[in-house]
């Protein structure tokens, strides 16, 4: 590649885009091939009716061969190419991997991990994000991409770097610790208010100077948890503070062109609190991978809505999923025939205005080489390829839907971040509570029940909801238990678990008997906990059976009822109460001391939606069969409706005949593997 001056180059501008089409796209990495190829990836992707592509993610090294040297003429051949095909650009600042020279010559960029070791190169992301050495290179690369192709007319957004956080979301090194001390200092102001919020009496552990506190690097034993909760909120935000840096030099320069970056929410992903970083871009856009173990689908529709409530309802990107197998599980089965495009359009009905893909061609080398793509290794003769067009069409049958906001649900599952970060420590009663395992149950029991569910977080209007189940909420701080209380008494019908109100935003117990913060709103108070060991079941008096926990549930407000007894529990008396409820205001406050089986859930479910006087969402013959998910148009409702159980659910004309609508898009039945859009006339 030659260099090639940095002079801004004079691009004619046209028209951006308009909102008026659901965009189709992809990752596309043209600096992996050689330029021979881009010609026929650029009909290919006309013929399959691709409007955006990401690029150049991963380009760093190609862009910037050396610390002097700049190369962006291979750059601003293919960006031309794609403005002269009518392509949009979501433009990567390309930050997210930085070149072998950089790290060479500034080896104190490196990550360290908890015990002290360097995350070498060789992968991807290899940088602190606390490093002012690595920032002062990614921010020069930011400036200049921006001050290159502002004005290029295929620039549609900015996209920094790339998913913050995936490989590098906790960093324990000395940039970190200082970064860490001041984050503290803003958070705490004088040391007194630290050591009194870190509980440092215990085990003296009280600092009399800040440059004592470290991150929880490998201790002697259990670090303190207080610090550990910090220190995850300390990562994420030091994550966004990345992103804030990054989108400061790209405001300055184009500040007509938005920005975004590549959430994770999906599975297991935590490090990142996205609730917190929504307002720092222009529009959220998410990446997602289909769990394909049974269920899956059930994950991926719970991730879209709860990328949904961060989007506050507005709609989002799906910036990549996979048309098939992923790489990187130990196991990685294509997708099913139908797959592809159900996933596509779960996610847009979720609000989702663009469907995006890593990435568009397979690649032929590297660590993701077996990694499915909009083009595979095959070649467009292929079903794949045939399918990735077929879903080009299917984007376009739903244009009208781009822009339309998703319609809230009438219950909704409460995810919070602090919580399932405080779950995650090693000296808890119960180390393998599964928070979010225990949040899709939740879900999927609300489903099941024939309810449209959103997830949401804890920012969220609460209030708005008929049904507000929240699993496992440990950390309640005071302002939250006042906003549950106030949702119901207006009418909310709020549903909490054991483990529950324990902890306030300091992670210190909340003294007198738990579930601490909820205590009174449930009306039951516990004295001690007793989590069931594994294969140790707690017997319930209908024969309902819990697993992992049982505790022994007093009764503290007359008006309290008991659901559920124990028959047979370690650590609750026979006949001592499992389930309650309260009823209060206008709305009721429910307790669930165990983990319930799939099965007693919906049970609890069903009950609890009857005496609250809540109808199911859907009609009868798709209850439970399908996940349901609504979005707002000019006198219409837009219905995404995916099949998630075992069954074919007939015509797709049928199926919308039930809501009163007419099909617009997806398959022309509801297999078992399929998803349909209907259009339903509202008034
Ligand atoms: C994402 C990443 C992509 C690609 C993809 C593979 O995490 O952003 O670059 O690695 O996973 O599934």
């Amino acid at each position: 590649m030659m260099n090639s001056n940095t002079t801004r180059p004079s691009f004619p501008r046209r028209p951006r885009r308009e909102d008026t089409a659901i965009h189709f796209g992809a990752d596309y990495n043209p600096d992996q091939w050689p330029e021979t190829t881009w010609a026929e990836d650029i009909a290919l992707m006309q013929r399959a009716g691709i409007t955006v592509v990401t690029l150049p993610v991963f380009s760093w090294a190609h862009i910037q061969p050396d610390e002097d040297r700049w190369d962006f003429g291979w750059l601003d051949r293919i960006m031309d190419l794609l403005a002269q095909a009518g392509i949009d650009v979501d433009m990567a600042t390309s930050t997210a991997s930085p070149p072998a020279w950089l790290t060479a010559k500034h080896p104190e960029v490196l990550p360290t991990t908890r015990t002290g070791e360097t995350l070498w190169p060789g992968g991807r992301q290899q940088w602190r994000p606390t490093s002012p050495v690595f920032r002062r290179y990614a921010l020069e690369l930011t400036r200049r991409m921006a001050e290159r192709y502002g004005n290029h007319p295929a620039l549609v957004a900015w996209h920094v770097n790339n998913e913050l956080g995936c490989h590098n979301a906790y960093d324990y090194s000395d940039d970190a610790a200082a970064a860490f001390r001041a984050w503290l200092r803003e958070r705490y102001a004088t040391l007194e208010a630290l050591n009194d919020a870190w509980g440092t009496a215990f085990w003296s552990q009280i600092y009399h100077r800040w440059e004592e506190i470290l991150p929880p690097r490998l201790a002697a034993s259990e670090p303190n948890p207080t610090q550990l909760l910090d220190f995850r909120r300390f990562s994420s935000d030091a994550l966004r503070n990345y992103l804030r840096a990054e989108s400061e030099v790209l405001r300055a320069i184009t500040p007509e062109i938005p920005i975004t970056t590549n959430f994770m929410v999906m599975g297991d992903t935590a490090a990142m609190d996205y609730p917190s970083w929504a307002d720092d871009v222009d529009f959220v856009s998410n990446d997602h991978y289909l769990d394909s173990r049974p269920g899956g689908i059930d994950e991926l529709a719970f991730s879209a809505s709860l990328t949904s409530a961060i989007a506050a309802g507005r709609p989002w990107w799906l910036m990549e999923h996979s048309t098939s197998a992923v790489n990187w599980r130990p196991v990685n089965p294509p997708k099913l025939p139908g797959e592809l495009a159900r996933d596509s359009l779960t996610h847009l009905g979720h609000g989702a205005d663009a469907i995006c893909f890593f990435q568009w061609r397979a690649s032929r080398a590297g660590a993701e080489k077996y990694h499915a793509a909009l083009l595979p290794h095959a070649g467009a003769d292929s079903r794949l390829f045939r399918d990735v067009v077929a879903l080009g069409r299917t984007l376009t049958d739903l244009s009208e839907i781009a822009g339309s906001q998703s319609v809230r649900a009438r219950a909704a599952v409460v995810i919070d971040y602090e919580s399932w970060w405080s779950l995650t420590q090693e000296f808890l009663p119960h180390t393998r509570l599964d928070y979010r395992g225990q949040a899709l149950d939740w879900y999927r029991a609300l489903v099941s029940a024939g309810l449209r569910v959103d997830v949401v977080t804890p920012h969220n209007d609460l209030a708005a909801y008929d049904v507000i189940v929240a699993p496992l909420l440990h950390v309640v701080p005071t302002e939250l238990a006042e906003r549950l209380r106030t949702a119901v008494v207006g009418g909310s019908h709020l549903v909490t678990t054991y483990f529950s109100g324990t902890v306030d935003e300091h992670d210190h117990v909340i003294l007198g008997g738990y579930p601490g913060a909820l205590r009174d709103l449930l009306g039951i108070r516990v004295e001690e906990f007793s989590p069931l060991l594994d294969g140790d079941v707690a017997v319930l008096s209908n024969g309902a059976t819990g697993r992992m926990w049982s505790e022994e549930v007093t009764v503290t407000d007359p008006s309290v009822q008991v659901l559920r007894c124990y028959e047979q529990a370690r650590g609750a008396a026979a006949g001592a109460p499992a389930v309650t409820r309260r009823a209060v205001g206008e709305g009721s406050a429910t307790y669930v001391s165990t983990r319930l089986e799939d099965e007693d859930l919906a049970g609890v479910v069903t009950e609890l939606l009857a005496a609250a006087g809540i109808e199911p969402d859907l009609p009868e013959p798709l209850r439970g069969e399908v996940i349901a998910a609504v979005r707002r148009g000019d006198g219409v409702d837009y219905w995404t409706l995916t099949n998630r159980g075992n069954r074919d659910l007939g015509s797709s004309a049928d199926v919308a005949d039930m809501l009163g609508g007419t099909p617009l898009g997806g398959a022309d039945k509801l297999g078992v593997t399929d998803a349909v859009v209907v259009r339903v006339p509202r008034g």
